[in-house]
């Protein structure tokens, strides 16, 4: 795992664009888009860039993470109407390129296993952005997910819900139960794992991830299982790393050719 420390949330998004333009330069790039505050400022980076000339989306199809059930369609807080509003009217991506888990089907668990296999037909996923929840969570997979599991309905801790209902006029009541997310082991078969971190709010899980025994009960520390996972903080969610130092050194000392791929 490769821990990076950057001054800005900003900073961080570039590198990450870096990465995705590198794909985006090659055939048929796959990318796994995250929901939440954390990835917002990358999201911001690819309009700038998209705007420069400098990148397009057009032969790009993306999957996200994860999707409310029970809400009505056109909810504004579906995971599908924040992604349209936060990536797919912001740059070039083709209609449809973008698919969401279908948290309105009447058959959820035949909806997983299609989006499983939509990933797999797409050819994978070569990168996938993730947050970390405050118990955690990765997508929507809860405490005590199995560290292999496939895309299926979860249901979503108080905890999760009382995070989540700023998005819902501050009213736990609003916020779905049930979700449906791409699973731990789906996620752990995207070629490159992106953790995006911010805030004195997260170092508690931002360590737990990082130097943390690997468990389900910490769904995030899964990362350690992957072959590539990048997780870049700033310096408050760095604050309760005990190796902090170290991945400074180690990133400060990179290759320049090397990036963060
Ligand atoms: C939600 C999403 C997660 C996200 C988490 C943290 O629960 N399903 O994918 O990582 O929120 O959100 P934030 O980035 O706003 O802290």
């Amino acid at each position: 795992m490769e821990v990076i420390i950057v001054d800005t949330p900003q900073e961080g998004a570039s590198l990450v664009t870096d990465a995705v333009a590198a794909i985006l330069a090659r055939p048929n790039p796959v990318l796994g888009l995250a929901t939440g505050s954390s990835p917002l400022p990358v999201y911001d980076e690819w309009q700038r860039r998209y705007d420069l000339g400098e990148i397009s989306f057009a032969n790009a199809r993306a999957f996200a993470l994860d999707e409310y059930v029970g809400l009505p369609p056109d909810h504004p807080e579906s995971y599908r109407a924040v992604l349209q509003r936060e990536v797919a009217d912001r740059v070039d991506f083709a209609p449809g390129a973008i698919q969401t888990p279908d948290g309105w089907s009447d058959d959820i668990p035949a909806a997983c296993a299609a989006y499983d296999r939509a990933i797999r037909d797409a050819g994978g996923i070569d990168l996938q952005l993730l947050g970390v929840g405050s118990d955690g969570h990765i997508g929507f997979n809860e405490p005590t997910s199995s560290l292999e599991s496939p895309t299926r309905i979860k249901s979503l801790t108080v905890q999760t819900r009382e995070d989540n209902a700023r998005f819902f006029d501050d009213d736990i009541s609003q916020v779905p139960k049930h979700v449906v997310t791409q699973g731990i082991g789906t996620i752990r078969r995207a070629r490159h794992l992106v953790m995006l971190v911010w805030g004195e709010s997260k170092a508690e899980a931002v360590a737990a991830t990082v130097e943390g025994p690997v468990t389900s009960m910490y769904p995030s520390t899964a990362l350690q299982l992957h072959p590539k996972a990048t997780v870049i903080v700033d310096h408050p969610a760095a604050s309760r790393l005990e190796h902090a130092a170290y991945y400074q050194e180690v990133f400060d000392n990179k290759p320049e050719w090397q990036g963060i791929s």
